[in-house]
């Protein structure tokens, strides 16, 4: 019987506790279990983005721009070493859609001979939707499943599956794939600050994902993209903006694409989401993704047996080396229980068709979180028998 005392017990023995009063919680009576939606804000990115407004813009005007010219690529050499990438592999820009289409145009122009893009039907919405639309425009076909790869040109896959939080092997099926010919675009989105991925022992060379989830970049914080240094000067993107030129203020008469990262860029980036995704990121950095990820690991595992204690189903895989940082319990009623979990400060999100997620941020979420949040599922699921 785990008791509350227990959870209390694991919090007062976390190597990484003190990192939850670095983030501003104005309500601390808020139990928050989806900081795998939206991270909680640090207290750093209000200064952050203050000094950027102040120092940046407001004094330095267009002369800022020197500095912020490169702040794709250098915030993407702060959150290359936490998902195993190198320096100059990694950049940040818009939203991860964007990222998604242009990974996936980059690799199958890498694969001109081959016309299939494999796809979970369960992956994440947004890269089922690009892949349809970009095999409408292109004349690909879609195939649900990943069996045959012989004749995929590229294979795009959520390394973590983003309703029961199941972990792929992603060093294992990027070695299928490749041996099979095809191109792998791996969705980080729910593993970028979670787990302690490292993209270039896995073989892995195209890359995308978000940081507004367990890296704590904002709402609508920049996504980023990987691509393996090896490929880089091979790879094209549909989009041809200005920041991805060569001698891009020469202004001149044609896109040459530059030999670096900074080929996957568009237009003018947003500086002040780069700056507060900066922050997010750094901070992972400075609390170890090995730490983090087995403190996820213990947040998980206590969720899941008190998943069992308190009667509760659980998709989640009970192997932690198969899981990543939420676990989703499995209820009838999942949608209204979130809502009425909701309206008494206690936070989860829903997902269709029955999943209640209890996100476990290891920055933010304490043991003890844990433990009354289930409670609380478990509480208000009772109330309805
Ligand atoms: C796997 C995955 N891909 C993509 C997205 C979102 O894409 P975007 O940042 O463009 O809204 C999410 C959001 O939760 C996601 O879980």
């Amino acid at each position: 019987m785990i008791s509350r005392d227990d959870a209390l017990a694991l919090d007062a023995a976390d190597p990484l506790a003190q990192f939850r009063e670095r983030f501003h919680i104005p309500d601390p009576s808020v139990i928050y279990l989806d900081g795998n939606s939206l991270g909680m804000p640090p207290k750093r990115t209000l200064e952050r983005l203050t000094e950027v407004y102040r120092d940046d813009w407001a004094t330095g005007l267009i002369r800022s721009w020197e500095h912020w010219v490169d702040m794709p690529q250098r915030v993407g050499d702060v959150l290359a070493p936490l998902i195993g990438a190198g320096p100059g592999e990694v950049v940040l820009h818009d939203n991860t859609t964007l990222n998604v289409y242009q990974a996936v145009h980059a690799a199958i122009g890498l694969r001109p001979d081959r016309r299939v893009i494999a796809i979970s039907a369960d992956d994440f919405p947004t890269d089922r939707y690009v892949v349809d639309g970009i095999a409408a425009a292109t004349g690909h076909t879609v195939r649900h499943g990943f069996e045959q790869l012989d004749d995929v040109a590229v294979v795009v896959r959520s390394v973590i599956d983003y309703r029961t939080a199941e972990l792929v092997d992603v060093a294992a099926e990027t070695a299928r794939a490749h041996a099979a010919g095809a191109m792998v675009v791996w969705d980080l989105s729910h593993a970028a600050g979670a787990i302690d991925i490292d993209l270039r022992a896995c073989g892995a060379q195209l890359a995308i994902g978000c940081s507004y989830k367990f890296l704590n970049g904002g709402p609508g914080a920049p996504a980023w993209t990987f691509v393996a240094k090896e490929l880089q000067s091979a790879v094209r993107q549909p989009i041809w903006g200005w920041f991805a030129t060569e001698d891009q203020f020469a202004m001149g008469p044609t896109f040459q694409p530059r030999a670096d990262i900074a080929r996957m860029l568009l237009g003018t980036p947003s500086i002040l989401a780069l700056a507060a995704a900066e922050v997010g990121i750094a901070l992972s950095a400075e609390a170890g993704m090995a730490a983090i990820h087995a403190k996820g690991t213990a947040l998980t595992a206590l969720a899941i047996d008190l998943c069992d204690q308190q009667g509760l189903a659980t998709p989640t895989p009970r192997d932690p080396a198969r899981r990543g940082n939420h676990v989703a319990v499995q209820h009838p009623d999942a949608k209204a229980l979130v809502k009425e979990l909701t309206a008494r400060n206690v936070i989860f999100d829903f997902r269709e068709p029955d999943i209640i997620r209890a996100g476990c941020s290891p920055l933010t979420t304490r043991f003890v979180d844990v433990f009354d949040g289930m409670a609380a599922i478990a509480e208000s699921a009772a109330a309805r028998t």
